[in-house]
């Protein structure tokens, strides 16, 4: 069985302070975008501080924000009561969602798939709790187009990079693995956030997928 425990203190209190910042650097319009549209129940996945609550849409009727990393919980929690809607915050993983198989008309993932320790067990897990026809909203930074820029990815990967930041990988195929978990992806947005390739995590994509 998958581990509950995802505890990193040190990431967590980094992401805190660096994720406000990105905010204004382009990251809330994008929170926008993923939002737009969403109606009835939502479960988000992964919901570190809470950054996505006050971009929900008044048409979404309540939003179940599961976050295992006991700082980022807590300021999810105290962040609940800035969304226009009802957001409960509650301690889970993506591979062991706290919640019955098709009860959900949509699921978020934010700059989470990354981290996860199995993408394919967290999207079958993501798959579970959606109703048939419910709609997957995804915001993940993703491996590169560039050929340079994959290597780099690769290269940290297997380097430093998930012990420092969290279990983050900066090259994986999120979208190709959420094709490949039982979704019809319908569009996405590919972008580099910052503009730039220095830095492995700028390839990022914004998009809908489907349940089948
Ligand atoms: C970079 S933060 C992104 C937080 C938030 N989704 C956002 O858009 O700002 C990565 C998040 O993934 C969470 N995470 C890591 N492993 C996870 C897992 N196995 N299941 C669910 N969430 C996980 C972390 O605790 C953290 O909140």
């Amino acid at each position: 069985m998958a581990s509950q425990q995802v505890n990193h203190p040190l990431f967590a209190r980094f992401y805190a302070r660096l994720s406000s910042g990105m905010e204004g650097a382009g990251v809330a319009e994008r929170r926008d975008a993923l939002l737009a549209g969403l109606t009835g129940s939502v479960i988000e996945v992964g919901a570190g501080n809470g950054l996505n609550f006050r971009h929900y849409p008044d048409t979404v009727t309540s939003v179940l924000a599961v976050e295992p990393e006991p700082h980022l919980r807590e300021l999810a929690r105290a962040g609940a009561g800035e969304a226009k809607v009802p957001v409960t915050v509650t301690e889970g993983t993506a591979e062991r969602l706290p919640a019955d198989d098709g009860s959900f008309d949509a699921a978020v993932a934010s700059l989470m798939l990354c981290s996860v320790a199995d993408q394919a067990v967290a999207l079958a897990e993501i798959r579970r709790v959606l109703r048939p026809g419910g709609e997957l909203r995804f915001m993940e930074h993703v491996s590169s187009d560039s050929s340079t820029q994959r290597l780099v990815q690769r290269l940290v990967d297997v380097g430093l990079w998930p012990i420092c930041f969290g279990g983050c990988h900066a090259g994986r195929d999120t979208v190709a693995a959420i094709a490949g978990a039982g979704f019809t992806v319908k569009d996405v947005d590919r972008y580099l956030l910052p503009e730039s390739r220095l830095w492995p995590t700028t390839p990022h994509a914004l998009g809908i997928a489907v349940r089948a």
